[in-house]
């Protein structure tokens, strides 16, 4: 990929479930969530940061363009940087001024990533051809969009993500049973709302307005 070196900076985004460990250590507190959902919290977070660097720096103007084959060399990335366990890639990001600008691609309709209190997709293959037809609207010389992602899938890749990750010793794959007391606590499930965003200072309860009813969207993005 030309452009990995081409661009004037290029990034690492890491996932780091190491910090969170040296925290417990420090308190003295074993860290009882080796599992799964460790990996996941670190790769959220990462994301998260990683999304937000792209905002950021489109606003003043700087191109970016993320690349996940950074997992593609987990073992020899994690020796260029020095990672140490618990610590992964994720995904690199050149950034640059760009050279021109040109027109937003269309994301996915709303129809289609945002479910209304259940999962429902029965309508997606109209709405995916009804997406790719607006997409070759504004770029008519360009492949058919859910073509060109089928083809990307269709090949194969990162088969041994899974090893790599175990050999920076992050745990996939241990079961813990725990005893769920007084059903689910989840947000969801309690009678107020009372999620808190992570990204504004905004603090407190979220309420509703009159007559909103509290429904459930899943964004699948
Ligand atoms: C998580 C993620 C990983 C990506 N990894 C790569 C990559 O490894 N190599 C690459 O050339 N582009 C990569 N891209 C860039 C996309 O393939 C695409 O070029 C970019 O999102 C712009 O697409 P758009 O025209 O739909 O805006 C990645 C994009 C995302 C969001």
């Amino acid at each position: 990929m030309p452009w990995v070196i081409e661009s004037s900076r290029f990034l690492v985004f890491c996932g780091d479930s190491r910090r969170i460990r040296q925290i417990a250590s420090r308190a003295e507190v074993e860290f009882a969530n080796d599992h799964l959902d460790a990996f996941l919290n670190a790769a959220s977070d990462a994301a998260i940061h990683l999304s937000s660097f792209i905002w950021a720096a489109g606003s003043v103007g700087l191109g970016t363009c993320p690349i996940s084959v950074v997992r593609n060399h987990i073992d020899e990335v994690s020796a260029i940087l020095d990672l140490p366990d618990h610590v992964f890639p994720l995904a690199g990001m050149c950034v640059g001024w760009p050279e021109r600008l040109e027109q937003l691609s269309p994301r996915l309709p709303t129809s289609i990533t945002v479910h209304r209190d259940r999962y429902d997709d029965h309508d997606v293959h109209a709405l995916i051809a009804n997406c790719d037809q607006q997409r070759q609207q504004t770029r008519p010389r360009g492949e058919v969009w859910s073509a060109a992602k089928a083809a990307m899938v269709g090949r194969s890749e990162r088969t041994h993500l899974a090893r790599l990750l175990r050999s920076k010793r992050v745990c996939l794959d241990r079961i813990l049973r725990i005893p769920v007391r007084g059903g689910c606590q989840c947000e969801f499930c309690s009678t107020e709302c009372t999620a808190r965003s992570k990204q504004t200072r905004r603090s407190g309860r979220l309420g509703r307005r009159e007559g909103e009813g509290c429904n459930l969207l899943v964004a699948v993005v």
